[in-house]
C-alpha cells in the first residue's frame, strides 16, 4: 500500500463546524432549550461519576509502532455473529424526541447507514416496528422491567416478531436516580412543563420548529398500553407504577427462557454479578453506570472494565458505555478490554448540534478519528488494540 492510500483523508463529509465532539456539544447547548440540555447533560447528586467516566478511560495510554511493517487498517468487528463497520454503537437513551425533534429516527437511520449497532430504549420516541424498519431489522432494544409478567411477555413478542435480533436488560437502575437538574426541571416523577421551560423553548427557534413538524414527542413502544388521555403528572405516575428498577435472578431467567436472540445486560460492574449472569445464559454485558446518572460514588465504568476482563474475558462478550466521547476514547476502551464501546451523550450532540444531518455526521466523524488512532499507531485490526495498553500507566482497579 502506497503512503498516501495508507492515510484516510481526514475531512472530507465533515462539517467544519463541528470537527469535535466537544464542538457539537457547544453547539447542541445553544440550540436545545435549557431544560432538554440540562436533561441530556446531567448526572445524579453532584456528578462526580459523571466527570470520573471520561476522565479515567483518558487516562489510558496507547504505545505506537513507527517502524512496523504496518498494512493499512480496518475497522471491522464481529460482533454476536454480525460484522459491523465499526467497534461502536448507540446506547440507548429514553426521551430522546424531547431532547430534539425525531432524534430517535435520525439516529437509528444514520446507524444502519453506517452499519454500526441502534439500541431502542423502552421509553424511546419511536416504535419497535419503525425502528425495525428504519434498521431492517438490525436494531437491538433495551427493556426495562415491567411488574407485570403478561406486558414483559408482549413487549418480548413484539421484539421478536419485529425481527430484532438483540435484548438488553438493566442491572444499574434498581431505584430512580437522583437528578438535581431534572427535579428543578420538571422533568422527574411527576413531570410538569411550568411557564420557564416553555420561555426557553421560544429561545430555541430551530428546536421548537422541528417539534411543531415532529408533533408533541411520546412514548411510542409504550402507547398501547398506556390509557388514553392521561395528563403529564398521571402519565408519569403511570409509567413508574409499570416498572420496577430491580432486576433479579429470576426475572433474568424468565427473559432467557422466552427470548430466542441474543441476552445482554448493561450495567454490570461487579465480578459477583457478572459471573450470576453467565450462569444464566447471557450472551454478554455492557459494563455500564448509566452514564453517571445513578450512582455518584461509585467507580467510572473503565475501572471494572478492566477487571472484568482479566476474570471473564473469555466467558462472555465484554462492552462498556458511560464516558466514552470520541474515537480516542473508544480505542482506549477497546485496548482496556471490551470489545464494542456505546455511546449515548455524543450522539445526541451530533443531533443537537446539526440536526437531521448531526447522526451522520457523528458516526463518520468518530470513524475517522478512531482509524487516525489507528494509523499513527499501526494497529491494523480492531482486535489488536489490546496489544497497544501501556500496563505500566494503568490507574490500579481496587477491589
Ligand atoms: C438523557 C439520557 C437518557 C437515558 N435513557 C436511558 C434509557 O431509557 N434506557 C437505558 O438503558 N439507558 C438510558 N440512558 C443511559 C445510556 O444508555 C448510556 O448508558 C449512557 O448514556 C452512557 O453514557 P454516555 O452518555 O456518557 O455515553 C440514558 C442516558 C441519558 C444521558
Amino acid at each position: 500500500m502506497s503512503e498516501t492510500e495508507e492515510k484516510t483523508a481526514p475531512t472530507t463529509n465533515i462539517d467544519p463546524r463541528c470537527p469535535s465532539v466537544d464542538l457539537m456539544h457547544e453547539r447542541a447547548r445553544r440550540r436545545m432549550p435549557r431544560f432538554a440540555y440540562e436533561y441530556l447533560t446531567g448526572g445524579c447528586f453532584t456528578e462526580i461519576n459523571l466527570e470520573r467516566n471520561t476522565k479515567e478511560i483518558r487516562d489510558i495510554q496507547l504505545m505506537p509502532w513507527y517502524l512496523n511493517d504496518y498494512k493499512g487498517s480496518d475497522l471491522k468487528t464481529e460482533l454476536f455473529g454480525k460484522t459491523y463497520d465499526a467497534p461502536f454503537g448507540v446506547a440507548p437513551i429514553g426521551l430522546q424526541g424531547l431532547m430534539w425533534p425525531k432524534a430517535t429516527e435520525i439516529l437509528a437511520s444514520a446507524a444502519y447507514k453506517h452499519n454500526i449497532p441502534f439500541i431502542l430504549s423502552t421509553v424511546g420516541t419511536a416504535s419497535i416496528e419503525t425502528v425495525a424498519e428504519l434498521t431492517d431489522c438490525n436494531a437491538w432494544f433495551q427493556l426495562y422491567h415491567p411488574t407485570d409478567d403478561d406486558l414483559r411477555d408482549k413487549l418480548l413478542d413484539r421484539v421478536a416478531a419485529a425481527g430484532l435480533p438483540t435484548l438488553v436488560i438493566l442491572a444499574d437502575t434498581p431505584t430512580f436516580g437522583w437528578r438535581p437538574k431534572e427535579i428543578r426541571n420538571g422533568l422527574s416523577i411527576p413531570p410538569k412543563m411550568s411557564l420557564r421551560n416553555i420561555m426557553q423553548m421560544t429561545t430555541c427557534p430551530s428546536w421548537s420548529f422541528g417539534q411543531l413538524l415532529a408533533g408533541i414527542p411520546d412514548f411510542k413502544t409504550m402507547k398501547p398500553y398506556i390509557p388514553k388521555g392521561l395528563s403529564m403528572k398521571h402519565l408519569g405516575l403511570f409509567m413508574n407504577k409499570t416498572f420496577s428498577g430491580r432486576l433479579t435472578a429470576d426475572k433474568i431467567s424468565a427473559i432467557r427462557d422466552r427470548w430466542k436472540g441474543k441476552l445482554v445486560v448493561k450495567g454490570i460492574v461487579n465480578p459477583e454479578d457478572a459471573e450470576k449472569a453467565i450462569k444464566l445464559g447471557v450472551d454478554g454485558m455492557i459494563v455500564s453506570n448509566h452514564g453517571g446518572r445513578q450512582l455518584d460514588v461509585g467507580q467510572s465504568t473503565i475501572k471494572p472494565l478492566t477487571a472484568l476482563a482479566e476474570e471473564f474475558g473469555n466467558k462472555t462478550t465484554l462492552m462498556i458505555d458511560s464516558g466514552v466521547r470520541n474515537g480516542p476514547d473508544v480505542a482506549n476502551s477497546i485496548a482496556s478490554g471490551a470489545k464494542f464501546a456505546f455511546m449515548g451523550r455524543t450522539f445526541m450532540y451530533g443531533v443537537g448540534a446539526l440536526g437531521a444531518k448531526g447522526g451522520d455526521h457523528t458516526m463518520t466523524m468518530l470513524k475517522r478519528q478512531l482509524q487516525q488512532v489507528m494509523e499513527q499507531i499501526a494497529c491494523e485490526r480492531i482486535s489488536d488494540f489490546p496489544k497497544h495498553l501501556v500496563k505500566s500507566a494503568l490507574p490500579a482497579t481496587g477491589g
